[in-house]
C-alpha cells in the first residue's frame, strides 16, 4: 500500500515526538481531528513510528474510546434487554431498520443514521426503550411512534 501523507497525524507527531512511546496521544490526537481511526491512518502511523500494525490495532482495540469506524451523523440505540423485548423492542429495531433500509449496525448512505442494540439501559420500566445520539431517551414505545421520532431527526 501506498504510504501518503496525513496531515492531522503529521500535526500529532510534530506536537508528542516522532517515538513509540507518543502512540496513545498520537492515535488520540489523530481520532479527534478525523473522529475514527481508519486503516490506513493506522498504517501511516505504523510506518512513521516504526511499530508493527498488529501492535497498533492490538493498542486501538483495548481502549474502547478509539473507534476504526466512522459513526453516523445520529447514533439510535434501541434495547433488547429482557423487559424491552418482551414490550416489543425487536420490532422497534425492525421498524427502525425498515425505514433506513439498513441492518442493525450499518450506516445510511448519506451518513446519517446507523441503529445498534444494548441489553439494558436501565429504564426498564419504560420498555421499549430507544435512545438517541446517547441522550435523548424515549420510551413506551409502539413502531409508529419510533417511525414518527426518527423522521423529526430526518429533517435537515
Ligand atoms: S430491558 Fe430495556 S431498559 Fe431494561
Amino acid at each position: 500500500m501506498e504510504i501518503t501523507n496525513f496531515p492531522a497525524v503529521d500535526r500529532e507527531i510534530k506536537k508528542w515526538g516522532l517515538r513509540s512511546e507518543s502512540l496513545i496521544q498520537i492515535l488520540h490526537g489523530t481520532q479527534e481531528s478525523i473522529g475514527y481511526l481508519p486503516e490506513e491512518i493506522l498504517s501511516y502511523i505504523a510506518e512513521k513510528l516504526n511499530i508493527s500494525l498488529s501492535k497498533i490495532y492490538g493498542v486501538v482495540t483495548f481502549y474502547n474510546f478509539f473507534k476504526l469506524t466512522k459513526d453516523a451523523e445520529h447514533v439510535i440505540t434501541t434495547c433488547l434487554g429482557t423487559a424491552c423485548y418482551v414490550k416489543g423492542g425487536e420490532k422497534i429495531l425492525n421498524a427502525l431498520c425498515n425505514k433506513l433500509n439498513i441492518k442493525p449496525n450499518e450506516i445510511t448512505k448519506d451518513n446519517k443514521f446507523t441503529v445498534k442494540t444494548v441489553r439494558c439501559v436501565g429504564c426498564c420500566g419504560f420498555a421499549p426503550v430507544m435512545i438517541i445520539d446517547g441522550k435523548d431517551i424515549y420510551g413506551k414505545l409502539s413502531e409508529n411512534e419510533a417511525i414518527e421520532i426518527l423522521e423529526r431527526y430526518m429533517i435537515p
